[in-house]
């Protein structure tokens, strides 16, 4: 009888599909649960211990056990896996049945899947959910995208899972059709990335030119957090660097490999950004960073042939700032570097936008990451009004003295960092970006004249309209 079956099923219990099925069931939501590798199925439901939890461990018992039209949850590794899953429930799914991927997939793969699926008569919705393992249990930042009535729809069930902007609505939204939803959860994930590189970047200022241990600098990004930073990430880098090693001596950070991993949406938004045109240095060089980070062994080998220790004795303790005017040039820094990371952000996704026909909300999207997401921030009730009054973020006056106030710290930094041999890859790049931006007279003249010198691109003149070309070797 249907109304003993669950109101949804949910596939992949791995660490984020268990706490999202925690939190839909405490909701008053009952799920139907399955996963490919059963006894994870059993063993979270020996756990877990909710009566509006039920296991199911096949995906033809899965689709029985809940009501129809079935909505299905998908929360498995991105990529193949996806396509895998939707194969096998194909046979179980009729008309007007719905499947939502919680998950990471690539917003292209999305789009392919609600093209095909969308022609069986299978709503199809990307839903982008962040903030890890504690968001997915209490409330989670949800982007969703695909199919409006799917959304209107699974709306209560959805709003009542995520976490609570400033004002205490709740931190979901309809991005927009098919994958607009990944996109912009692929471009959250890389202003994560910006984000995160930035602090470390500062981390690494403090450690290596003013020789600061963990829990000094755990004091300065507790001190910053109480000013206009004030984050999640800032928070717990706090946290982080404060942590002793159960292992052996001192800090843990201090134990930790220098390799950072990454998965995939942070490269995908740096292809997305190439492939439209749009200049995403700050978010690119992160995840570059990130790459040139797993080169450890070059590093070592390098790092004994060059002459880096020579200019960081001469640098030394040169006219290093005292700890206040250093308070200030870390914030300024750091909040300079976020807010282009924001800005590089919203730019691209304005792009894809209109490449796509989404009509996204930039607003919106300040506002459901103001909670449950990684990169919540105190920035966001600004960048919410900014984006409010203007689409071209970095046009917004009142955005851009804030941060031309801001840029002589960073300049400062970047400097100090470059006689120290120090990279700050997001850093200086958000300085460049900055640099670039307010320049009128790039030199990327001399490169539309190589161009058509050897390959007759043709270029555009500054005194009057039109297309020329140039017979270069006519020396008149
Ligand atoms: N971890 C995070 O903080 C986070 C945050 C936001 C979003 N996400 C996204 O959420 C999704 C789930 O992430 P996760 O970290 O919980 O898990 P994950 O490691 O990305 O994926 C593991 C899950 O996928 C299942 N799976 C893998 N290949 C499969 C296949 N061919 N057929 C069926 N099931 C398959 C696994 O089943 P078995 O147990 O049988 O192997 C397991 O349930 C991913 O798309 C991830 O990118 C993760």
């Amino acid at each position: 009888m249907d109304n003993q079956k669950a109101d949804i099923g949910f596939i992949g219990l791995a660490v984020m599909g268990q706490n999202l099925v925690q939190n839909i069931a405490s909701k008053g939501f009952s799920v139907a649960v399955y996963n490919r590798t059963a006894a994870i199925t059993r063993e979270y439901i020996e756990t877990v211990d909710s009566e509006n939890i039920s296991p199911a461990y096949s995906l033809s018992d899965l689709c029985n056990s809940i009501k129809s039209p079935k909505r299905i949850m998908l929360m498995v590794k991105a990529g193949e896996a996806v396509d895998e899953v939707i194969d096998q429930l194909l046979p179980n799914l009729h008309k007007g049945d719905a499947l939502l991927d919680m998950g990471n997939s690539n917003y292209k793969d999305t789009q392919r899947r609600t093209h095909q699926l969308t022609e069986k008569g299978i709503l199809y919705s990307g839903v982008g959910v962040s903030g890890g393992e504690e968001g997915a249990l209490n409330g989670p930042s949800i982007m969703f995208g695909g199919s409006k009535e799917l959304f209107t729809e699974v709306e209560a069930l959805i709003k009542s899972i995520s976490a609570m902007d400033f004002q205490g609505a709740a931190t979901l939204t309809y991005v927009g059709p098919d994958g607009a939803g990944h996109y912009a959860k692929m471009v959250h994930n890389g202003i994560e990335y910006a984000m995160m590189q930035a602090i470390s970047e500062a981390y690494f200022l403090l450690r290596d030119v003013f020789h600061k241990d963990p829990s000094e600098i755990a004091a300065v990004f507790a001190n910053l957090n109480e000013g206009p930073l004030n984050s999640y990430l800032i928070q717990i880098t706090a946290d982080v660097l404060n942590k002793r090693d159960d292992l052996t001596e001192g800090f843990l950070i201090d134990k930790i490999l220098d390799v950072a991993e990454q998965k995939g949406t942070g490269s995908w938004v740096s292809i997305s950004a190439l492939e439209n045109g749009t200049a995403l240095n700050i978010l690119t060089e992160a995840v570059f960073a990130r790459s040139l980070s797993a080169d450890k062994q070059t590093r070592i080998k390098l790092a004994e042939l060059s002459t880096k220790n020579e200019l960081e004795k001469n640098s030394r303790d040169k006219n290093l700032p005292d700890d206040k005017q250093l308070h200030k040039l870390v914030e300024d820094s750091l909040l300079v570097s976020f807010y282009l990371a924001f800005i590089q952000g919203f730019h691209l996704l304005a792009k894809a936008e209109a490449e796509n026909n989404w009509q996204i909300n930039l607003s919106e999207l300040t506002r459901i990451w103001q909670g449950g997401c990684i990169i919540r921030a105190e920035l966001l009730k600004d960048l919410k009004r900014y984006t409010e009054t203007k689409a071209v973020l970095i046009e917004n006056e009142e955005l851009f003295k804030m941060i031309n106030g801001k840029i002589p710290s960073l300049r400062e930094l970047a400097l100090m960092a470059t006689s120290h041999a120090l990279p700050l890859p997001v850093m200086q790049n958000s300085l460049l970006y900055f640099d670039s931006m307010i320049n009128p007279n790039l030199p990327t003249n001399l490169i539309q004249g190589l161009r058509d010198y050897f390959g007759a691109h043709t270029y555009k003149r500054t005194d009057r309209e039109g297309i020329f070309h140039t017979n270069w070797d006519d020396q008149n």
